[in-house]
């Protein structure tokens, strides 16, 4: 069966560059979209030209150019956005509704993946202000999407493992560390945690998967449900070391919640709901959604206690 064409909008970014990528080594002839506002951006020029090496096409536009984003959409069969979506980088879900109407107009596209790959936003209607907005923002997207009946995928992508797993789990820290670690409640909730990487590969895999149409794809890989307890254990084997260990109970965990940049306050949340309510894990995949490790097995998925090796 032949590849369907791929335009990456969002390419350069952290999620995005991973997807470009994946695409590429699955065998998808892949578009970049080179956003004109990216002017003397060295690294995201950068990033575009070693794309373009690899066989890309470098496909110029601009939101702010409803014209180009059709033409970009016409040379290609499906969509995947990427575009920034959580305050601390910044959140531009909601120009994505200039994208819905350019693949609208386009007419020719057959399968479109917003911008989305964190907790399902269809569950969080109950989330905290304002760590909801960006989930608000996606259910928006969302709409306009099934109401101008564009074929679709969400991904559901849970934890970022560079954000959460590097971290042991612990907002604003990236990298494990050797000494401490302050645990949430009783630190025994379990969250999911994915490679970036996996998540790029399992994205692409949905594309011309006709299972995938019109559903969420939930990526669950099973050695990687995990409590913050058992991410800790894991990064104390591999140091051979335990830490040292205090932990914030749920209430002191939300009354910092107060005072703090709209950013912080949004991270807060969502860890709120990951680790302390078990958003992520609380629910039975239904009928509208497919788990990828049971659909794509032959995906050799990265586990966390592999992934963590690398900060040893
Ligand atoms: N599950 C998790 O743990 C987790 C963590 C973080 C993010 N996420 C989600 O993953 C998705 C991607 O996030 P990310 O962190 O990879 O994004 P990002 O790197 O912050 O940004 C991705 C791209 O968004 C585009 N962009 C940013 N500002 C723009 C603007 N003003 N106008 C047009 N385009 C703009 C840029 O595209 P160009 O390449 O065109 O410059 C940028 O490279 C989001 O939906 C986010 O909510 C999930």
């Amino acid at each position: 069966m032949e590849k369907s064409r791929i335009l990456v909008v969002g390419g350069t970014g952290y999620l995005g560059r991973r997807i470009v990528r994946a695409s590429l080594d699955d065998g998808h002839p892949t578009y970049v979209l080179y956003r004109r506002e990216i002017g003397v951006d060295i690294d995201k020029v950068q990033i575009l030209m070693s794309f373009k090496k690899q066989g890309a096409h470098l496909v110029e536009g601009s939101f702010s150019d409803h014209r180009s984003l059709v033409d970009a959409i016409k040379q290609v069969d499906v969509v995947i956005c990427a575009i920034s979506g959580v305050h601390f980088r910044s959140n531009q879900i909601l120009l994505q509704l200039k994208l819905v109407d350019a693949i609208k107009e386009a007419g020719n596209i057959k399968r479109f993946l917003p911008s989305e790959f964190g907790m399902d936003p269809a569950r969080m209607g109950h989330a905290l202000a304002p760590g909801r907005v960006p989930f608000d923002d996606k259910m928006v997207v969302r709409k306009a999407i099934e109401d101008a009946g564009i074929p679709f995928t969400y991904v559901s992508a849970n934890c970022f493992a560079g954000y959460f797993v590097g971290g042991l789990c612990q907002l604003g820290k990236i990298v494990p560390s050797r000494d401490s670690v302050c645990l949430l409640g009783d630190a025994n909730v379990k969250a999911i945690f994915v490679d970036e990487d996996d998540i790029a590969m399992y994205t692409i895999k949905t594309i011309d998967d006709p299972r995938m149409l019109n559903k969420t794809l939930y990526i669950r890989p099973p050695e990687n449900i995990l409590s913050q307890r058992e991410v800790v254990e894991a990064w104390e084997e591999l140091i051979g070391k335990e830490l040292s260990k205090s932990s914030i109970s749920v209430e002191d965990f939300l009354a910092n919640l107060k005072g703090q940049d709209l950013a912080t306050q949004e991270g807060l949340a969502h860890f709120y709901h990951i680790f302390y309510e078990g958003c992520l894990t609380n629910f039975e995949i239904g009928d509208g959604g497919e788990e990828a490790s049971q659909l794509y097995p032959e995906v050799t998925y990265t586990r966390v206690k592999d992934y963590l090796k690398q900060y040893v």
